[in-house]
């Protein structure tokens, strides 16, 4: 599969599943730099969770976080959409594992009943559902399996952000890119990209009240041949600036990933 193919395949559901036979997800987040966006998310989950309670992973991937949750004795439901991410993340459940991976779409949650989730984590879905009513389809789906308090977490990519990375891999994006020349729109290809206040609208259309907003990886990726050689100890120092300024507005608008918190 290459970019041309998956151009070619116009149902939008074959073309999520066929995008991760380009994208490995079963390594992305294991690099230092890549590593800051999941130990964010993280620090933002263990904020609410508490004992006992448990977590629906929607779009898990090959299961970084649905695993991490479940090694420390969280029960997780994990759905997930692409062959590649299932078959991935199966090989890595234990039997001392309380995993429940299923193969499915998030806009329609029927393997699950309403009011049984605590957690709940969108962190791949609006990546790629294009229009505003699968988004929302997805999102009510979402409030629906979730408990009246759940706390959910929903990851985008940031519009803005996007431009800059591309142009640090090719100084030529600026003549060559996919984007709107106007108003630095990227195509939406093989990802759904969102400034942050098409995020925070989505949300807001979707009934959800945020409570934090969240520049999840930051410059990492800009910075990842630096990042990647840090020594363990100004690696955590690296850390601590970027959870002391991740929640800062100005930040919001320079970051690959975006990480909205809410309740419903
Ligand atoms: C970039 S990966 C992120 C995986 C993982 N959640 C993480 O954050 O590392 C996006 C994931 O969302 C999944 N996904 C996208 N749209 C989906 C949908 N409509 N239903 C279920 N999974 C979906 C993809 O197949 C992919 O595994």
């Amino acid at each position: 599969m290459d970019f041309n193919e998956l151009y070619q395949i116009k149902d939008e559901f074959e073309q999520i599943n066929r995008t991760y036979d380009i994208f490995n997800e079963d390594t992305r987040l294991h690099s230092k730099s890549a590593r800051v966006e999941f130990l964010t998310t993280v620090k933002y989950v263990e904020k609410y969770l508490k004992p006992g309670m448990k977590i629906l992973d929607i779009g898990a991937g090959a299961g970084e976080y649905s695993l991490y949750f479940a090694e420390k004795g969280y029960e997780v439901c994990a759905l997930e959409l692409a062959d590649n991410n299932i078959a991935a993340f199966r090989k890595k459940i234990r039997p001392e594992h309380k995993i429940e991976l299923t193969q499915g779409n998030a806009i329609d949650l029927s393997c699950y009943a309403d009011n049984s989730f605590d957690i709940v984590l969108m962190f791949g879905p609006l990546y790629h559902l294009h229009n505003e009513a699968d988004r929302q389809k997805a999102i009510a789906e979402a409030k629906r399996v979730a408990k009246p308090d759940a706390v959910f977490f929903f990851a985008f990519i940031g519009n803005d952000m996007i431009f800059i990375t591309e142009l640090n891999y090719d100084s030529d994006y600026i003549k060559t890119g996919d984007y709107d020349r106007e108003t630095f729109k990227m195509d939406d290809f093989p990802f759904v990209f969102h400034t942050v206040d098409g995020c925070r609208k989505i949300l807001e259309n979707g009934g959800i009240k945020i409570l934090h907003e969240v520049a999840s990886d930051g410059v990492s990726e800009l910075m990842a041949e630096k990042i990647n050689k840090l020594d363990d100890e100004d690696y955590e120092t690296y850390l601590r600036y970027h959870y002391y300024c991740c929640e800062k507005p100005e930040m919001l608008g320079r970051s690959n990933h975006l990480l909205f918190v809410g309740r419903a």
